[in-house]
C-alpha cells in the first residue's frame, strides 16, 4: 500500500511565496508517489478568527484555487474541507485529554504567533489547542508524512508524543491503532517576508501572493528590504539577511548565476536595482502560468465545487475508518 501525505491551509486568505516554498512545492512533487490529502482548515483557521466566518468562507476557494492552480492534480491528490468532517473534531476531543495545559502553554510556534496577535491572558482556548486538532487531522487520515515549513515541527512533535500516549494507552486488537508521522522540511524552510522580518506571513503584511498581478509583484520587490547600509552602488554590501537573495536562493534554479551574484554584491558595484530587477524577472516567469491556471479555474467554479465535494467526500470516508478503530481501541464502539 502507497504511504500516505496529510498537509493543511488555514484559509484565511490566500496562499503566498512562504506557503509554496515550506509545503506546496513538496506536496505538488510527491503526489503521485503518495496517497496525498490536502486538508483547507478552516476550523483552525476558526481559533483566531472567529469573528470573520464570511472572510474564512471565501478563502476556503481562494486555497482550493492556489491548490490547484501550483499542480496540484485531483486526479491523484484529495482536496478536503476539514469543518465538513466532523470525525476530526470528534477525534479533537479524544485528545485532548492527553495533552496538558503545560505542554500546550510551551509550543514554541503558538507561543510566536500569541504574541503576535497580542492575545496574552486573552488567548481563545480553541487557539491554544489547535495543535492537537492538527494532531488530529494528521492521524485521522493516517499520515507517514506531513510536508511543512519549519514552523510546524513543533505541532508534528506534538502529534507524535499524542500518537504514543494514545498507542500505549489504549492498544488495539492486533495492530497498532495510530500512525506515528514524520515532517518534510524542505531545505530552505523558511521565506523572510518582504520586510526582512523571519517569516513571510499573511497577518504580517510582508507577502508575496501566489495571485499577485504583475504590478503588484514589481511593486513589493521594489520596497523590499535589503542591506540598510549598502547606500551606494560602490558599497559592499550583505547577503545573510538579505531577502532577495533568500528569494533568489529559492526560486532561481540557476544556482552558479545566483553565487555570481552574492559574490559581486559583497564585493562592492552592484545595485539593489539591478538585484531586484532580476527576481521580478524570476518571479513572472514562476508565476505567470500560476496565475493562467488560477484564472481558468477560478471560471469554472462548478468543476472547483466539485473536487471540493468529492475530495471532501473520500476524506470524511479515510478519517470515518480510523475513528472506527480508535472507538474500538477505546472501548466506545457498543
Ligand atoms: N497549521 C498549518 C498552517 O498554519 C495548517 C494545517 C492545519 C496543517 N492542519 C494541518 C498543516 C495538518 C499540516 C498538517 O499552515
Amino acid at each position: 500500500m502507497r504511504q500516505i501525505i496529510l498537509t493543511g491551509d488555514r484559509p484565511t486568505g490566500p496562499l503566498h511565496l512562504g506557503h509554496f516554498v515550506g509545503s506546496l512545492q513538496n506536496r505538488v512533487r510527491l503526489q503521485h508517489e503518495y496517497e496525498t490529502y490536502v486538508l483547507i482548515a478552516d476550523l483552525q483557521a476558526l481559533t483566531d478568527h472567529a469573528d470573520q466566518p464570511a472572510l474564512i468562507r471565501r478563502s476556503v476557494h481562494e486555497v482550493a484555487l492556489d491548490n490547484l492552480a501550483v499542480g496540484i492534480d485531483p486526479a491523484v491528490a484529495t482536496l478536503v474541507i476539514q469543518s465538513r468532517v466532523p470525525e476530526l473534531a470528534e477525534l479533537t476531543m479524544y485528545y485532548l485529554n492527553l495533552v496538558t495545559l503545560a505542554r500546550l502553554q510551551r509550543n514554541p510556534t503558538v507561543k510566536d504567533e500569541m504574541r503576535q496577535k497580542g492575545f496574552d491572558a486573552d488567548v481563545p482556548a480553541g487557539f491554544l489547542v489547535y495543535p492537537v486538532s492538527q494532531a488530529a487531522d494528521i492521524t485521522a487520515f493516517g499520515a507517514h508524512l506531513v510536508p511543512v515549513g519549519e514552523d510546524q515541527l513543533p505541532m508534528i512533535e506534538q502529534t507524535v508524543e499524542i500518537v504514543r500516549r494514545f498507542n500505549r494507552m489504549y492498544p488495539g486488537q492486533a495492530e497498532t491503532v495510530l500512525v506515528e508521522p514524520r515532517a518534510l522540511v524542505p531545505p530552505i524552510a523558511r521565506l523572510p517576508g518582504t520586510d526582512g522580518q523571519g517569516k513571510m506571513g499573511k497577518s504580517l503584511g510582508n507577502a508575496i501572493f501566489l495571485s499577485d498581478s504583475t504590478d503588484v509583484v514589481a511593486e513589493k520587490v521594489r520596497a523590499m528590504y535589503t542591506d540598510p547600509r549598502h547606500l551606494r552602488v560602490e558599497d559592499p554590501g550583505t547577503v545573510e539577511g538579505n531577502p532577495v537573495f533568500s528569494y533568489l536562493d529559492a526560486f532561481d534554479p540557476d544556482t552558479a548565476a545566483v553565487e555570481e551574484l552574492k559574490r559581486r554584491y559583497r564585493a562592492g558595484g552592484l545595485g539593489d536595482v539591478v538585484v531586484k530587477a532580476r527576481l521580478i524577472e524570476l518571479l513572472e516567469a514562476f508565476l505567470t502560468p500560476i496565475r493562467a491556471r488560477r484564472r481558468a479555474l477560478a471560471e469554472d467554479q462548478a468543476h472547483v465545487g466539485r473536487v471540493l465535494r468529492e475530495g471532501t467526500e473520500r476524506g470524511r470516508e479515510t478519517a470515518g475508518r480510523t475513528l472506527s478503530k480508535v472507538r474500538a481501541a477505546m472501548g466506545l464502539d457498543d
